[in-house]
């Protein structure tokens, strides 16, 4: 009989968001007349921009023609997307980061859990709590930990408290560590890395030869102009980081799927024997062997959000959602809650109220309020007596949301 990879045993019996899905739906069959409003999972609502739209129809198109189809993607991307990815993504903000040090991908959520497949399993692997579930799950199925204790901590793991009295900022570890993960604007916390914070973690990997996997999935919601989009505008970044980013939350592509990695070629990793071998090179030859690339159509889409409409029209997109945010954050602070994040982010971070858990704030919420949430305890052991919401709803459901909840 085929056996186990045992280390899937040590996960949690479900990963967060199906399991808060499941939660949802069996309330939702218990009462069938309940309007529930979903905030919880941070999945868009609106449509996707039209000039997006339509350059991906024009696409298809394309390729329902002998003359203009196209097969298999180049590996790493289109240069006519990866062109525009390195101008207005990093160049308008002084970084020069090659094409070719830019991978195209289904998005930062897959790159962010592929990537530690290429570090040997003895790395000891530093991150936040609360983390992004992926970045933790990801090293448990690979065989990094040991098994998680009554907190759900798993032996081996370094974890980085974010703590309300440090504004959710992580700590430098205190000890070696050789992989970090770091997401600003940060999913759950909505907090932001400064440039000072983020010139301490750069300086730290730099002394113990450590690699930062910096996720900027959520960049395009600063609004703080002196928070960096991109850990490369620090200098030394490039030596010792990669960076994600996506499409999801700007353009509306959590459907549609894509995103891109940055793989400067100077970041290296060392072998048993001590010699150096390039990160890029080696990340290359994973996704050239597994991963046939993004579809034709996509890119075309992708591109769009970089013409003078696409990006008039996602920045609306990205604003919308941040006045949600503000109107959550305003309403909520009325009540009487105490709320982090919503200014650079699209994720509020809220108290719970005294005398109730996560998981117990989140059940009073879905019983009483019908408004879906996450639970803080979901992204990890110092996530308890957290709960987040997502501002990635329409206006009105927004505004009832609201009005519920306050009303309790
Ligand atoms: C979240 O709700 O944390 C995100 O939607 C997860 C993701 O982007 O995969």
């Amino acid at each position: 009989m085929a056996t186990l990879n045992e280390n899937y045993l040590k996960l949690k019996a479900g990963y967060l968001f199906p399991e808060i899905g499941r939660r949802t739906q069996s309330f939702a069959d218990a009462h069938p007349d309940a309007e529930i409003i979903k905030m919880g999972i941070g999945d868009v609502v609106r449509g996707i921009p039209r000039p997006v739209a339509d350059a991906m129809k024009d696409a298809c198109e394309e390729l329902a023609h002998d003359e203009t189809f196209r097969g298999y993607p180049p590996g790493q991307g289109y240069d006519f997307l990866l062109e525009h990815i390195a101008e207005h993504e990093f160049g308008s903000r002084g970084v020069q980061i090659e094409t070719d040090e830019i991978f195209l991908s289904d998005g930062a959520k897959c790159d962010s859990a592929n990537i530690q497949e290429i570090f040997g399993l003895d790395n000891v692997v530093a991150m936040t709590d609360p983390v992004y579930p992926v970045y933790c799950d990801s090293n448990v199925m690979a065989g990094r930990t040991g098994k998680a204790d009554d907190e759900g901590r798993y032996a081996g793991l370094v974890y980085l408290p974010c703590l309300e009295e440090a504004d959710f900022a992580p700590p430098l570890p205190d000890r070696h560590v050789d992989l970090i993960y770091l997401c600003s604007p940060n999913n759950p916390t909505g907090a932001v890395l400064t440039r000072a914070d983020l010139a301490r973690w750069i300086d730290y990997a730099r002394s113990e030869q450590a690699i930062i996997i910096f996720d900027a999935a959520y960049e395009a919601y600063i609004t703080d102009d002196s928070i960096p989009h991109s850990i490369y505008e620090l200098d030394g970044a490039k030596d010792v980081a990669i960076e994600m980013r996506s499409y999801s939350k700007t353009a509306g592509f959590t459907g549609v799927r894509c995103g891109f990695t940055v793989v400067p070629k100077q970041v290296q990793v060392v072998s048993a024997d001590g010699a150096q071998h390039s990160l890029h090179g080696l990340w290359n030859r994973r996704q050239s062997t597994k991963y046939n690339g993004v579809s034709y159509p996509v890119q075309r889409g992708a591109a769009a959000c970089y013409t003078p409409e696409g990006k008039k029209a996602v920045r609306e997109l990205v604003d919308f959602y941040l006045a949600n945010a503000t109107i959550m954050r305003k309403r909520l602070t009325e009540a009487g809650y105490t709320v982090f994040g919503g200014d650079n982010a699209p994720y509020l971070w809220i108290t719970c109220p005294t005398g109730l858990d996560s998981w117990g704030f989140f059940d009073k919420l879905l019983n009483e309020a019908n408004v879906v949430s996450t639970p803080g305890a979901g992204f990890g052991a110092a996530g308890e007596g957290y709960l987040r919401l997502s501002a990635f709803q329409h206006r009105h459901l927004v505004e009832d949301a609201m009005n519920r909840i306050c009303a309790l």
